[in-house]
């Protein structure tokens, strides 16, 4: 019998215990043992709650214990996690997590700190929920380059922007849909600005390195200036607004950003709806990938954190190896970055033909008083020059 510890009992750590009891018997069957919930770690009581009898309030009694040879934690945020798992690993407990933040943060560290102890830090439910894709990230696509990697890495503005472009929905009744059904962030600025997919990508582009992305080092951009006449216009341009991370690799230049974009229905991520999250890796020799599936909520979530406890206790004594060093990678400059722009200006076209030779005029319905259209192929920086010159109301970045 393998003991293992839940670090918080939240959304997500209801969600592990449920999976842990509910599919004890596969999950043994492939361990080749079974594994025992010996304690869940909380601040509140459950009262009537069948996690009452393994309860406990102090994480000593968890670190203390040598029986637990796994510890999940699923707190979030950075304290006290950071300091309860770093803990754990010095006791020599292998740890799993689907906490973006502390592995955005202190992933390369706690990898090194895991290995130097000989047991496992694993955290494949950190990014796009129940998704594989660090696993095959590390596992599977280990004879290429990764060229590119875009995906919708949060389910909750995934959730906003398909409610409110298929439905008219409102935003803040769509938001408040989104955190009742389990699927925000306590603070949903982190959904909504983008924070929490530019965790995701900072995690997903150092596994494609090898080496560390410093999230604060990406440029992002969330979905709040997102208004009713932009999705008027996507539609117009038969496409769809996803608010993307994407890391481009190119030669030794590596560009990362967090930005809606207007996809077009030829892409694969435009199909991408609701919670769902949708994963396209490039790579030199195999080519397109892509990884879909629930991107939040209890059950996805728990499941890809009890298949990195399942990893750990079936490498009880050992490492399970991720290449992930502290070395810093230093990102390319945004305005070197080309796209084309979808943009919204208050003149009239005329005067945009002055200042963009290359555009492609874009009508909806029943917008007025501004002109929209799509820019060529330009870099950021040329972008930004020339917008300068006239009244912007909004742009987006465009894959049309
Ligand atoms: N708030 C996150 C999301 C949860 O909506 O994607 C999963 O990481």
């Amino acid at each position: 019998m393998i003991n293992v510890a839940i670090m918080g009992y939240g959304t997500v750590g209801s969600g592990v215990y449920e999976v842990l009891c509910s599919n004890a018997d596969v999950i043994a069957k492939r361990v080749g043992e079974e594994i025992n919930v010996k304690y869940v770690l909380d601040l509140r009581e459950f009262p009537g709650d069948p996690v009452e009898k393994v309860l406990v309030h102090d994480v000593n009694t968890i670190l203390d214990d040598p029986e637990v040879r796994i510890v999940v934690e699923v707190m979030g945020g950075l304290k006290p996690a950071y300091d309860f798992v770093k803990s754990a690993l010095l006791k020599g407990k292998s740890v799993t997590t689907s906490n973006k933040e502390l592995v955005a943060k202190y992933g390369a560290e706690l990898i090194k700190l895991a290995k130097e102890k000989s047991v496992s830090f694993l955290f494949e439910a950190s990014v796009g929920g129940g998704i594989p894709i660090i696993r095959p990230l590390l596992t599977s696509v280990t004879s290429d380059r990764i060229e590119e990697i875009s995906g919708i890495l949060n389910g909750t503005t995934n959730y906003i922007l398909t409610a409110m472009s298929e439905e008219g929905a409102d935003y803040d009744t769509v938001l408040k849909q989104a955190q009742d059904l389990g699927y925000a962030e306590r603070n949903p600025e982190a959904d909504v600005e983008g924070y929490d997919a530019c965790r995701k990508i900072a995690i997903l582009t150092s596994l494609a390195l090898g080496s560390q992305v410093d999230f604060e080092d990406i440029y992002t951009e969330g979905i709040t200036a997102i208004d009713g006449n932009d999705i008027a216009y996507a539609k117009a341009l038969g496409g769809r607004i996803k608010l993307l991370g994407l890391s481009k690799m190119n030669g030794d230049k590596v560009y990362c950003m967090v930005a809606p974009f207007m996809v077009p229905s030829d892409q694969p991520l435009y199909a991408v709806n609701g919670v769902f999250n949708g994963i396209f890796v490039k790579g030199n020799m195999v080519g397109d990938l892509m990884f879909y599936g629930s991107g939040a909520g209890k059950l996805p979530t728990a499941s890809a954190v009890v298949g990195d406890v399942v990893e750990a206790a079936k490498n009880i004594g050992t490492t399970v190896p991720i290449e992930w060093s502290e070395e810093k990678t230093e990102l390319a400059p945004m305005k070197e970055f080309t796209c084309r722009f979808f943009v919204r200006v208050k003149e009239d076209e005329q005067a945009v033909r002055k200042v963009f030779s290359d555009i492609e005029p874009v009508k909806a319905e029943g917008v007025s008083e501004e002109f929209a259209f799509l820019t060529g192929e330009i870099s950021e920086g040329e972008f930004d020059e020339k917008i300068s010159g006239l009244t912007l109301i909004h742009s987006i970045r465009s894959y049309f």
